[in-house]
């Protein structure tokens, strides 16, 4: 019978009994060790574990059984048997077992790493947060309490070639996410959270001041103070794909596509 000493004389074995003390003294050693120096309990970060400190001692491990050539024979002797064994069945069946349950492992694994999961995180995120009261655009400052779309009339009305032109930018840019009915069900919309805002509902476009939303097509989800967290928006900055005049005619464009009932909310003016 193998005694757990003759065991132990084997070089295979030294080098896993080696990698597992290694590990735990990363896991459970330095936190205690630290602990008693410093009063503070500082965890190995385990991407540092698994891309720097447990593939070194690997590597430095290896150098070491294979320094001569009768410890490497003696290393390897075992995994050539695992590998090419045909008599013993034993071993045999653990190839076999080994053959189907590492990649299984090594998939599950990967799919619990890169799943999402769909739980919505603690915090309630504010829709219509407070703009930032002045935004620069293109150099350009902009004061947004009182500021109108400039391409807009006297009654409200907007030229049609604006409109078009709009609509042209819109199709454009904008038709992936908000859908070509402006509804919000683009072709990527279920891919995101928060979902693409839909400019027919009441409560978008139609609350808002067209101040309001040149803030929001200018600096997109990346502009949203922390109130609009802690879902990210993927909506994006427009200021530097479109000029100050393109994102006046696709907000006209939004207001004037959305139906009949929406139109732009007057910004109160503070008197
Ligand atoms: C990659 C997807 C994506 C694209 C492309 C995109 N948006 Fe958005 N947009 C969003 C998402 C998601 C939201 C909702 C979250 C938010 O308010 O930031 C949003 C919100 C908005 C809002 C705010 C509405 C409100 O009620 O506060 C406006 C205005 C807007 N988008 C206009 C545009 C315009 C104009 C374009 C094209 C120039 C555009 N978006 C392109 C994803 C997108």
């Amino acid at each position: 019978m193998t005694s757990i000493n003759t065991i132990f004389k084997h070089k295979l074995a030294q080098y896993l009994a080696v990698l597992l003390l290694a590990y735990l003294f990363f896991q459970f050693g330095i936190p205690i060790l630290s602990t008693i120096f410093t009063g503070v309990a500082a965890p190995v970060p385990a991407h540092l574990l698994w891309t720097i400190y447990m593939p070194i001692v690997a590597l430095v491990l290896l150098l070491f059984v294979s320094a001569n050539e009768a410890a490497w024979q003696e290393f390897k002797a075992p995994l050539r048997t695992l590998v090419v064994e045909q008599e013993n069945r034993r071993v045999v069946l653990l190839r076999r077992v080994l053959l189907v349950a590492v990649p299984l492992l090594a998939g599950l694994f990967t799919f619990f790493q890169i799943s999402a999961t769909v739980t919505a995180p603690a915090g309630l995120r504010s829709i219509h947060p407070a703009d930032p009261g002045t935004i620069t655009v293109g150099g350009e400052q902009f004061v947004l309490q009182g500021l109108r779309n400039p391409l807009r009339g006297e009654n409200g009305e907007v030229a049609t070639a604006d409109i078009e032109a709009g609509h042209e930018i819109y199709i454009t840019h904008c038709v992936f996410c908000h859908g070509d009915a402006l509804n919000g069900e683009g072709m990527f919309a279920d891919g995101l959270r928060p979902r693409p805002a839909n400019f027919t509902d009441s409560g978008t476009i139609a609350q808002l001041s067209e101040s309001y939303v040149f803030w929001r097509v200018a600096k997109g989800g990346p502009g949203l103070p922390v109130e609009g967290t802690p879902w990210n928006s993927a909506m994006p900055a427009w200021e530097d794909e479109l000029t100050v005049t393109e994102m006046w005619q696709v907000i006209a464009y939004l207001y004037h596509g959305a139906g009949p009932n929406i139109f732009p909310a007057e910004r109160a003016t503070s008197e």
